[in-house]
């Protein structure tokens, strides 16, 4: 331990929501806010003591009507004063975990002491967009025609696959097939029910409430994630057709389009000292990566790899491990790698991966996940009374970000 390392002092997400859910036109800036103002709340810091906010989203065109600059219009939202620092980040779903990566640089080079990486998405609320050059300077007469950017979610405009087809295709090629993607699928809404009813996910801890104003009637008040499904069956599982032209991927063993935001408050360890916060734990590492923009599935486990190379040690080292479902092809491929394909070491790296559910269950509200999987994995680690852990998600175009903590 030194007085140089970084480490988290405040983490918390929002109940993340459905697509069609009750978050649906709530706006990412909205979430943004509340989990800033509970992830400082916590712990009573004082706006003004957060030198820089990080705040990392990936689908534009949902606050596109809301203007640019997301991260300052959050800030400002939330109470931090008019000199706050902020920056938004779009690394894809890797965002806010790309966001805990920039803060440990900064606090690391003693440009600042105290960040807030942090990350927020609604998918619900994606608006359909009309093109400038359809529309503004094209539509002279006719029919307006308007676009879905959550349709195929991918980047098929520029010429690339689905992230559910890649997926799929990626999978087949490291003998990950359909039946075990839609097994691990059913086991992380299991997992996650589990772990829901021995009390884990609770409000204070990973998870806040958040108020939903209705039009008519009392806020509804949201405690848990809407996605978990109960009373799953592998032949219903097993009868859902894939989407996107996918060999593999369907409803069943992807996540949903979700909402949701998390953030996190970290500080070097002396800073925490001085201000009389007690670190929940410490980041040992934090590594990106990127690879063939097909190959997202491998790329978790290459920020995973590189990052136990430098750092000398392997995946054995790590007593837990949280890979994001981004499909369940994702996590299998990537701890299959991290297996160096061996049956055996797969299988126990599968035991120690994901262990209360995963964004299958939970859900992928993307720009918030990376946060959503540290924080996860930090509350585990936490309850089992400290120990290692690595978690690690991909991103469109495959990006990739793994991060090292220890509790
Ligand atoms: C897969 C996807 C297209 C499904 O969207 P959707 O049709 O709105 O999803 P739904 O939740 O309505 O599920 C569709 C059907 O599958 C069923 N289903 C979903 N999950 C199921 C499960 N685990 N077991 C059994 N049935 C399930 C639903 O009941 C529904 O059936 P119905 O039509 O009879 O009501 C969408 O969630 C998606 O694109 N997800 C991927 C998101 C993504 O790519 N994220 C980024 C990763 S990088």
């Amino acid at each position: 331990m030194s007085k140089n390392d970084v480490v988290i002092v405040s983490a918390v997400r929002t109940p993340f929501g459905r697509f069609d859910g009750i978050l649906k036109t709530t706006s990412s800036f909205d979430l943004g806010i509340d989990v800033l103002k509970e992830v400082i709340g916590r712990i009573g810091l004082d706006p003004k003591d957060a030198d820089e906010v990080y705040y990392g989203t990936c689908i534009p065109a949902e606050y596109a009507i809301l203007t640019n600059v997301p991260a300052r219009q959050i800030t400002l939202g939330a109470g931090f004063p008019e000199d706050n620092i902020s920056l938004t980040i779009d690394r894809a779903c890797c965002s806010s975990m790309t966001a805990l990566r920039l803060g440990c640089r900064a606090i690391k080079s003693g440009d600042v002491e105290v960040v807030i990486a942090s990350g927020a998405e609604n998918m619900g609320n994606v608006p359909l967009i009309a093109s400038a050059a359809k529309v503004r300077w094209g539509n002279r007469l006719g029919p307006i025609e308007l676009e879905d950017v959550l349709f195929e979610l991918g980047y098929g405009r520029r010429g690339f696959a689905p992230v559910a087809t890649d997926a799929g295709h990626v999978a087949i090629e490291y003998g990950v097939f359909r039946e075990k993607q839609d097994e691990w699928a059913l086991g992380s809404h299991q997992k996650w029910f589990n772990a829901y009813g021995e009390g884990k996910f609770k409000i204070g801890e990973e998870i806040m409430t958040i108020e939903v104003p209705q039009k008519k009637g009392d806020p509804i008040i949201m405690d848990r994630d809407e996605s978990p499904r109960e009373n799953l069956s592998p032949e219903k599982m097993a009868s859902l057709k894939p989407v996107y032209g996918s060999p593999t991927v369907t409803a069943g063993n992807a996540p949903g389009m979700n909402s949701g935001a998390s953030a996190m408050v970290i500080m070097s360890r002396k800073k925490a000292e001085s201000m009389g916060l007690k670190p929940l734990a410490t980041i040992e590492a934090c590594q990106a990566a990127a690879g063939a923009p097909k190959y997202m599935a491998c790329v978790p486990a290459q920020a995973i790899g590189k990052m136990l190379v430098k750092q000398g040690k392997t995946i054995d080292d790590m007593d837990l491990i949280e890979i994001n479902e981004a499909f369940a092809a994702v996590t299998l491929v990537s701890l299959k790698m991290l297996a160096d394909d061996d049956p055996g070491k797969w299988q126990e790296l599968q035991d120690k991966t994901n262990v209360n559910g995963g964004a299958v269950a939970i859900g992928h509200p993307v720009g918030a996940s990376g946060a959503r999987v540290t924080m996860t994995l930090m509350y585990e680690l936490m309850r089992r009374g400290g120990g290692r852990g690595v978690a690690a998600i991909c991103g469109g175009l495959s990006q990739g970000e793994a991060i090292m903590i220890n509790v």
